[in-house]
């Protein structure tokens, strides 16, 4: 089923347009920057890095490089055509304003990963792609069936992408690495931002109605590609020894989202995050 079903489901056209305009608000062109002139590729050396973080690089380049795949989501999930009905389409128009920008910028941070490993010396531009290609392939989904779900999925897995981006930066052995991380870290940041925005809009105007859908999010969580690329588990592990790759640590953030969003927690909400802090690997 879409949630092309539930167009009462939807946050009201007024939320969407607010939490949009943050966004963009937020992320000015002045302060926006290319992969061509915000490094000195020049300077790359992955010599100065050690085998855990050079495989860290790949690993996410891999995972930055499926956009194509999670920007196809937005368009099955928030159709902009004659499959919806006229007030969904105005909604899923506006949501386009804050998608397309997201995409541009992803799909930044998965070319000035693969110029870091070309510029680096990790690997050869030809190579790269080929093997970019196996994985770019591959499907991806999120078989969710309330429209707050792909807000709250998003929510979390924007925190731990910040988060492991600003670990990573922090032991880098190369400089450029880092000023390439810092970039992704801080545009992650506003993704992040702009999904806590509307996931609390979500709380405040559905109540708990959006409880369930928001804790099924949370009990069947998997960073993307968990499920597809191969070997992810073995790779997860490998680069554990530069930071975890953990999507629970995003979790204490999900908690304050839902607190600043209520002021008093209903029973369904206090068994929602009562939930969510088991969920949590660090208590
Ligand atoms: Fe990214
Ligand atoms: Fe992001």
């Amino acid at each position: 089923m879409g949630i092309t079903d539930t167009a009462c489901a939807l946050l009201p056209v007024d939320e969407v347009v607010g939490a949009v305009d943050g966004f963009l608000a937020a992320s000015p062109a002045a302060r926006a920057w290319d992969v061509e002139t915000a490094f000195e590729w020049g300077r790359a050396d992955a010599g100065l890095l050690t085998e855990g973080q050079r495989s860290a690089v790949q690993f996410i380049t891999l995972i930055e490089d499926h956009l194509p795949g999670y920007f196809d989501v937005y368009h099955r999930y928030f159709p902009v055509d004659d499959t919806v009905d006229p007030s969904t389409f105005v909604h899923n128009r506006e949501l386009y304003h804050f998608t397309v920008r997201w995409a541009l910028e992803e799909d930044t941070h998965a070319r000035a990963l693969a110029r870091y490993q070309e510029a680096a010396g990790m690997a050869e531009r030809g190579a790269l792609r080929t093997e970019l290609a196996v994985e770019g392939q591959r499907p991806f989904d999120l078989p969710y069936d309330h429209p707050v779900q792909f807000f709250a999925y998003a929510l979390v897995q924007e925190k731990a992408t910040q988060m492991y981006y600003q670990h990573l930066r922090d032991v880098s052995g190369d400089p450029v690495l880092g000023a390439v991380l810092s970039h992704l870290a801080r545009d992650e940041a506003r993704h992040f931002s702009f999904m806590a925005d509307v996931v609390g809009r979500y709380l405040r105007t559905h109540g708990d109605a959006v409880v369930d859908p928001i804790r099924d999010v949370v009990a069947h969580f998997r960073m993307p590609l968990a499920d597809t690329m191969r070997g992810y588990w073995r790779w997860a592990l490998k680069i554990a020894d530069v930071a975890d790759y953990d999507h629970t640590e995003a979790y204490e953030h999900l908690v304050k989202v839902i607190d600043r969003a209520v002021d008093t927690r209903t029973d369904r909400v206090d068994e929602l995050v009562r939930f969510i802090d088991q969920c949590r690997k660090v208590a």
